[in-house]
């Protein structure tokens, strides 16, 4: 039987496909916690390909990250012990010390605790550049560069021992210098589990735009979980604790049939009062769809048992 010269491959093309099975082959040989990476690698070689048409395979394309402007960063803010107003924050954190600041690292699983300088802090650790969707549980979203440092590599210091299953944030809570201290009935809270810390796009961010991090972002120093609701993002740490027992974070401790402990973005379970499926990005026109995970599941999925399970996902 003849073949028709179309069908027959060329070597180049037979090359890069060779590339690409073997690059799926290695993904499935790596033990589970590197497969997302492995994949993230595989799917960045595949992009790299001129064959076949990129308009037939959309999925390959990486999206762009086209950064928010600063001072759309600034200016829209969440941070209730500042008020409840999205511009309350930039006009009303200026009365928040920065600087001397500490943080207290510690709790049951820390066999190294500590207190420590934020610039000691920022001068031990290698400071990152990540540029992170951002997706708030009101359904709307920017686009942040951050500078920061891994929290895994703060909580290898603290020598985390096997009682270290989870880790628990609070944020100053001093109503001399913030006007609406105590709102939630306490400090404000947050949790992850010790994988979700150890993840390597877990940053504590210190900054924004090569730029320290403003009081109403969160300075000096606060959690950036790029894959989770941004209520997680917890601002103005003063405490780390690693604990053995799942700590009650303060949305869920506020209401708990809308706010959870995992709040991974899922566009596919809606809050009670309002969908997921889409966000509306800030300083843009219209909304577009949430993706799941926020766009870092070939990093993050791994670390839920059951995609099915609303447990996850608010
Ligand atoms: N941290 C504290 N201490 N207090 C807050 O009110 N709001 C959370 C989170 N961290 C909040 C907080 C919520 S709901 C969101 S969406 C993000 O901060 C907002 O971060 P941004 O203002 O830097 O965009």
């Amino acid at each position: 039987m003849l073949i028709k010269s179309s069908e027959i491959t060329s070597e180049m093309v037979f090359n890069k496909r060779r590339r690409l099975i073997a690059a799926g082959l290695a993904v499935l040989a790596l033990p589970a916690v590197d497969k997302g990476y492995a994949l993230l690698l595989q799917k960045q070689e595949q992009a790299k390909q001129p064959f076949p048409p990129l308009a037939s395979m959309p999925e390959l394309i990486p999206e762009v990250l086209e950064p928010t402007p600063l001072n759309i960063i600034t200016n829209y803010n969440n941070y209730y012990e500042f008020g409840y107003g999205k511009d309350d924050p930039s006009k009303a954190t200026k009365s928040l010390i920065t600087s001397p600041w500490t943080v207290d690292i510690g709790g049951v699983g820390a066999d190294k605790p500590g207190l420590y300088d934020i610039a000691d802090i920022k001068g031990e650790y290698a400071i990152e550049n990540h540029v992170y969707r951002f997706r708030c549980v009101e359904a709307w979203s920017m686009v942040i560069p951050w500078n920061g440092i891994k929290l895994a590599d703060i909580i290898r210091a603290a020598q985390p021992n096997s009682k270290a299953k989870f880790v628990r944030f609070t944020t100053l809570n001093d109503a001399q210098q913030m006007p609406n201290a105590g709102w939630s009935g306490g400090a404000y809270v947050e949790g992850l589990t010790i994988a979700e810390a150890m993840n390597p796009l877990t940053l504590m961010a210190t900054g924004i735009y090569d730029k320290t991090l403003e009081q109403q972002n969160g300075a000096p120093i606060r959690l950036v979980v790029p894959w989770k609701y941004g209520f997680k993002s917890i601002k103005s740490i003063v405490k780390i604790e690693l604990v053995e027992h799942m700590p009650q974070n303060t949305w869920w401790k506020q209401n708990d049939r809308e706010y959870g402990f995992y709040a991974n973005v899922n566009p596919r379970f809606d809050h009670p009062r309002w969908t997921q499926a889409t966000e509306r990005v800030i300083g843009q026109l219209g909304r577009k769809p949430t993706l799941l995970f926020n766009g870092y599941g070939d990093q993050v999925a791994h670390l839920y048992p059951d995609p099915g399970n609303r447990l996850y996902f608010y």
